[in-house]
């Protein structure tokens, strides 16, 4: 099976709608001088930068796909605050992350909540980037692989094949996110390759070879090669190092 790898820019809570569009467009001029179809580049900005992003990537008819870092379980309604699946289809999103672990942390999401956007996103046509990972006491006492594919077993409850079969995980380990401390290959291949495991169980082993299995924490243009080396690993979701352009053109050119 060949999974095309799928580098993803994290931008969470940064750039201003300006300094998006000029990021975009030094995305966009740096790689197209160079046929990069072997990797998907994706960024996820905030909601407030769609629009612009739209109209720079279905413009320029670039390769840069986007998404949303969120999405409501609701498609519409009094909702304060919220943006909803339908929304987001409209503006031509291809991704959506759910169950990001700041949003589990600091918005109390539930992995029943996480489910209900994982099938709004499905219901709207956006690919949901379900996102896992365990923390530091649970990665202390060993219990990273249980802890972890019970987060993906709750956010894929009735998910049917043919929606999980399209479905971005992204194993995130808390501990490794914004802190500089990357975890070792071996560490987010051990998760990955659970994960693909575990897919195989709910589904079958046909499914789990086709889904892609990002890692997230910490990546950056020095370390992402040998994470990428790893089996079960099949991109990267990148937060602070996505920030600036140049270095994440060189996460994206990983194979250079
Ligand atoms: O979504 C991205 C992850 O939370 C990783 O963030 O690259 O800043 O550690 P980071």
């Amino acid at each position: 099976t060949t999974r095309i790898p799928l580098m993803a820019g994290n931008w969470k809570m940064n750039l201003n709608h300006l300094e998006a569009i000029a990021h975009v467009q030094k995305l966009a001029f740096a790689l197209a001088d160079k046929d990069y179809d072997a990797v998907e580049v994706a960024v996820l900005p905030p909601f407030v930068d769609l629009r612009s992003v739209q109209t720079l990537v279905d413009g320029d008819k670039l390769k840069i796909k986007y998404g949303a870092q969120d999405i409501s379980a609701q498609d519409s309604g009094a909702y304060t605050g919220e943006i909803s699946g339908p929304m987001l289809s409209k503006l031509k999103c291809t991704y959506v992350a759910v169950g990001h672990s700041e949003r589990r942390q600091y918005h109390a999401e539930s992995d029943e909540l996480c489910n209900a956007k994982v099938k709004a996103a499905f219901k709207h046509g956006l690919t949901p980037i379900l996102c896992v990972g365990e923390g530091l006491d649970i990665r202390k006492a060993g219990d990273q692989v249980s802890y972890t594919l019970n987060q993906l077993d709750g956010g894929l409850k009735d998910v049917p094949a043919e929606q999980a079969e399209s479905i971005v995980i992204a194993y995130e380990p808390v501990w490794a996110i914004g802190t500089g401390e990357v975890a070792t290959p071996e560490d987010a291949q051990e998760v990955c390759g659970a994960i693909r495991g575990r897919l195989a169980e709910l589904y079958s082993q046909e499914l789990a070879d086709k889904v892609r299995i990002q890692y997230g924490g910490s990546v950056k243009a020095s370390n992402v090669a040998a994470i990428m080396a790893q089996p079960d690993v099949d991109g990267a979701l990148v937060g602070g190092a996505a920030l600036d352009a140049d270095e994440f053109v060189k996460i994206v050119r990983f194979r250079d």
